[in-house]
């Protein structure tokens, strides 16, 4: 019961990696108020998960949603302690030579400036209580190409400066600021970017297991308890030094080339001996 007493906000928990960190904060003893887009399945949580559970319809692209989400849970609980800024998608996937500045608004809107807009609207509430913990969620994208669309891959990185920039703004306040970079975790995300239905879902969310089992040295696909294990280390007191960073939780995805924990793969200095050498 880790954090018993304390109020968690998080957003984009009607699904995946928030809705494993709103069952972990449940199971820890917090007041959960969760805000999400997709009112049908936060609805149907309130009625299953009990009266440390509330939900509030929130578009996180809209400022004064935020706004509302946060007066809410300290309405409903009494202040805010810790907010998980984690609502997202893929959003638009065109290249940067196709992408239309509306669609690159947007992105911005979805990935970068709900989280700016997060934290600006929860750090009154936290210097009420006297400190908090504010964790964000990034990406892999934020350092490699490759692994998501370009205006998603930019906020994500945005998402990692912004996470510093408020570090040291609000350490004054006894507010820690942390970042979390997810790998392949497997939930909706990438089913709902690529617009699958019901059944294309299922086939997609069954190859990324077989893919990411065969992309990085832990050779399983994440899942969302993996991160939502990170958020609550970073919310802990068990953190209370560390702000202002980012952890990457990705099985070990940037660690290096497959040849560098593949035996199967033939390393770089292996491809240079001669036959005689081998
Ligand atoms: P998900 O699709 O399972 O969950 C995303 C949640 O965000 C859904 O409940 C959805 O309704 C909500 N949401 C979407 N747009 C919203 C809006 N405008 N306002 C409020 N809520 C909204 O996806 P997942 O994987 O759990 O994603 C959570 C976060 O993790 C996102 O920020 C995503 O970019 C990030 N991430 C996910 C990775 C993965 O492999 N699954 C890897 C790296 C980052």
């Amino acid at each position: 019961m880790r954090f018993e007493g304390k109020t968690v906000v998080i957003t984009g928990g009607s699904s995946g990696i928030g809705r494993g960190t709103v069952d972990l904060f449940l199971r820890e003893g917090a007041a959960v108020v969760m805000g999400d887009i997709d009112s049908a399945e936060g609805t149907s949580m309130m009625a299953s998960l009990g009266d440390a559970f509330h939900f509030k319809q929130t578009d996180v692209t809209q400022e004064n949603e935020i706004t509302a989400l946060m007066d809410f849970a300290a309405e409903q609980t009494g202040g805010i302690d810790i907010v998980f800024n984690n609502a997202g998608a893929g959003g638009p996937r065109d290249a940067i030579d196709e992408i239309s500045g509306d669609d690159w608004d947007f992105a911005m809107a979805l990935l970068l400036k709900s989280v700016a807009m997060g934290i600006r609207h929860a750090a009154p509430h936290m210097k009420k209580r006297g400190g908090g913990a504010i964790i964000n969620t990034a990406s892999v994208c934020a350092f490699q190409a490759g692994f998501g669309p370009v205006a998603y891959s930019t906020a994500k990185a945005g998402v990692l400066h912004l996470t510093k920039l408020a570090a040291a703004e609000l350490a004054q306040y006894k507010i820690r600021v942390n970042a979390i970079c997810p790998g392949f975790i497997q939930t909706n995300i990438f089913a709902t970017t690529l617009g699958a239905n019901d059944a294309e879902k299922n086939q997609i969310n069954t190859a990324l297991g077989q893919v990411a089992a065969g992309v990085q040295p832990v050779a399983r696909p994440g899942v969302p308890n993996d991160i939502a294990e990170t958020v609550a280390y970073f919310a802990s007191e068990a953190a209370g030094f560390v702000t202002g960073t980012h952890l990457l939780v990705d099985g070990g995805l940037l660690v290096g080339s497959q040849a560098s924990w593949d035996p199967e793969m033939p390393g770089m200095l292996d491809a240079l001996l001669p036959e005689s050498m081998k």
